[in-house]
């Protein structure tokens, strides 16, 4: 089957029309997976458009098909591309890798000084950031920039996060480096060799930060048997997903 191409363009103000569906795709697709997400309005999304800090895809018939934009914190120090969604009956068909590739390069060119980092609770995008250079990094390593995590309050899983004193949450933080990184490559190639143990360490992670909130009962026994032996990099993968 012939595979479907994408126009896949930097938003502008004539893409403002735009900004509800693609809000109300946000909404509805975190509510489906039961996850958390930071609400944006579409005023918010709009502004993004105008300022040219957004990407947006379309099929050939001029369909809307997926979105994503940066944000700027610490003054610039860090760039996040946030808000990466595409239309159910785009998925699985590259676009989501094909938009944070351009949205990476719109980044990479307007703030080449810039941190770029994101939060994300599925394995796809984990997937699509470490074949970009992202690697997994503590919430220590992010901006601390309170207008950011402010940003979180609309998550339902804000308290969770203010629990950990900010340090950790459902969502696995990545980050991409300018001046110090790894080639694409070798992010893609950790990720296709730890991509089993991510899984399990983020439902590990989402269980054990759930269960608080679940019960009252000591957590003395949680996690025991979660922390794999072997090589450094597993070590160091299990201090980044379970800096509790
Ligand atoms: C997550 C999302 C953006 C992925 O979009 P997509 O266009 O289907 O992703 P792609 O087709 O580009 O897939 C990228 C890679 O991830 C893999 N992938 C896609 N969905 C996956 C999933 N649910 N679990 C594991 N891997 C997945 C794909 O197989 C692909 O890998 P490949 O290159 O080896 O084929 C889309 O499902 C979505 O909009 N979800 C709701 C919003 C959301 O979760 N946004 C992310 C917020 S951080």
């Amino acid at each position: 089957m012939e595979q479907q191409q994408f126009k896949i363009i930097i938003a502008d103000e004539s893409h403002q029309d735009f900004a509800r569906i693609i809000c109300d795709e946000m909404e509805s697709s975190a509510k489906a997976r039961g996850t958390g997400i930071a609400k944006r309005s579409p005023e918010y999304v709009q502004q993004k458009m105008r300022e040219g800090k957004a990407v947006i895809a379309f099929t050939e018939d001029g369909v809307w098909a997926g979105f994503c934009y940066i944000e700027t914190w610490s003054h610039g120090e860090y760039v996040a591309n946030s808000g990466l969604i595409v239309a159910p009956s785009f998925r699985k068909s590259g676009l989501a890798k094909q938009i944070k590739k351009k949205i990476f390069e719109l980044s990479r060119k307007t703030y080449p000084e810039s941190k770029i980092f994101g939060l994300t609770t599925g394995l796809a995008v984990m997937k699509i950031n470490s074949e970009l250079g992202y690697e997994p990094v503590t919430y220590s390593e992010l901006t601390q920039d309170e207008a950011f995590w402010a940003g979180c309050k609309s998550c339902v899983n804000y308290e969770i996060l203010m629990s950990k004193e900010r340090k950790n949450c459902m969502c696995t933080a990545m980050l991409y480096d300018p001046k110090d990184h790894y080639e694409p490559e070798e992010t893609t190639q950790d990720f296709s060799k730890h991509s089993k143990l991510y899984e399990r360490f983020m439902r590990i992670k989402q269980w054990k930060l759930l269960a608080p909130f679940m019960s009252h009962k000591s957590e003395k026994n949680s996690n025991s048997g979660g922390a794999p032996e072997g090589s450094k990099r597993v070590r160091s993968l299990f201090h980044t997903f379970f800096n509790f």
